[in-house]
């Protein structure tokens, strides 16, 4: 069966076709990042990012039937991401689905972001990753850890209060006049510097929950080099931005192991546009062996947004639920989506 992914819930545009069924592979994907359009703003601009969406869907879709060599008729699913995200760049991502859906007579699911982002190591280890187990998505919008019994029956075991991973180094390197996104441009930097050098107090949720919390790190940082004069023309910055990494990777990898005290499992995978930080890379490595626990990770083209993870999860759902209804009428998008509901 073929299937086609849509994803346009941030500030990435993409199309995907995958094949699931006998084959499970990616066949074509494309994708059209808006990092050039928000760079000058240092964050996303929610309108400019609807209008983009709108701009680049149609040369997309046609870019990816053209390359695929099949016909819109061969497409048996459309997957699309109707929330959590911006309600106007996900409007225009299901708007367009929803019209082929209903142009062509194609069963349409609406998948939720944050667990495509959790599916997304299965689209290279689809029978290695064995159940139960613990997922962080750890991104820009989303820091979620996990606990999957199977795909359909699972538990959040923690999640922010405030902000997310990726946000607070977003804002991090934007204060530090760095450029954005900052997440992958902190990762570059992370080898200059002395990750020892300064000391952050890892959060801790003063009513005894599991959940993250990232905003203390985000004024820690920033008063530390307001308080010093740290900037990017002296050299004390690298060692706070190593500093800042080596304590918020360390804190993830934390909140994974106090996840594995109160669930066995027998895999972990982590997804989502932080897990293709390389110092949280190679931490968890070296904690999956102390662990004996393996460990999955994204592809790192499928860490950050993408169309191929949309339609992988589409494809679980329509398969795992075959009696829910796939027409398109009362399909909508969410800016806030529980993970209850598939559609
Ligand atoms: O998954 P994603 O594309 O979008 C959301 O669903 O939020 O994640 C984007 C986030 C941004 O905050 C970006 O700074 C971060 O992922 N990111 C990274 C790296 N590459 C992207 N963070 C740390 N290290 C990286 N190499
Ligand atoms: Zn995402």
């Amino acid at each position: 069966m073929f299937i086609l992914g849509v994803e346009s819930s941030c500030d990435e545009t993409a199309f995907s076709i995958i094949e699931r069924g006998k084959e499970n592979s990616v066949i074509v994907e494309e994708i059209k990042s808006q990092i050039d359009l928000h760079k000058k703003f240092g964050g996303v601009v929610p309108e400019i990012a609807s209008r983009s969406h709108y701009e680049v869907l149609t040369e997309l879709m046609n870019g990816v039937m053209k390359r695929s060599g099949l016909n819109i008729n061969d497409i048996g699913l459309i997957s699309v991401t109707n929330g959590p995200g911006l309600i106007g760049s996900l409007l225009i991502g299901l708007s367009f689905a929803k019209g082929l859906s209903y142009s062509y007579k194609i069963p349409i699911i609406g998948v939720n972001h944050i667990l495509s982002h959790a599916e997304s190591p299965f689209i290279t280890d689809l029978n290695n990753i064995k159940y139960p187990l613990l997922s962080l998505v750890v991104s820009g919008g989303h820091t979620t850890l996990f606990h999957f019994r199977t795909k359909f029956d699972f538990e959040v075991v923690s999640a922010t209060r405030d902000d997310a991973t990726g946000e607070v180094m977003d804002k991090v390197a934007k204060f530090l006049g760095l450029g954005y996104p900052g997440g992958p441009i902190l990762d570059k930097l992370y080898e200059k510097g002395d990750p020892e050098r300064f000391q952050f107090t890892i959060p801790k949720m003063s009513d005894g929950s599991d959940d993250f919390s990232f905003s203390g790190y985000k004024t820690a940082v920033l008063r530390r080099a307001a308080s010093e004069g740290i900037n990017k023309k002296n050299k004390d910055m690298y060692d706070l931005i190593s500093s800042f990494l080596n304590s918020v990777t360390d804190y993830l990898i934390l909140k994974i192991r106090s996840g594995l005290d109160r669930f066995e499992v027998k895999s972990i995978t982590v997804a989502g546009g932080v897990s293709k930080n390389s110092l949280l890379r190679k931490k968890l490595r070296v904690f999956s062996k102390e662990k004996k626990i393996p460990l999955y990770l994204p592809d790192s083209k499928y860490c950050t947004d993408n169309a191929s993870m949309v339609a992988w999860m589409g494809y679980e759902g329509f398969k795992t639920f075959p009696d829910n209804d796939y027409g398109n009428l009362y399909l909508d998008a969410y800016a806030r989506k529980d993970f209850n509901t598939l559609i």
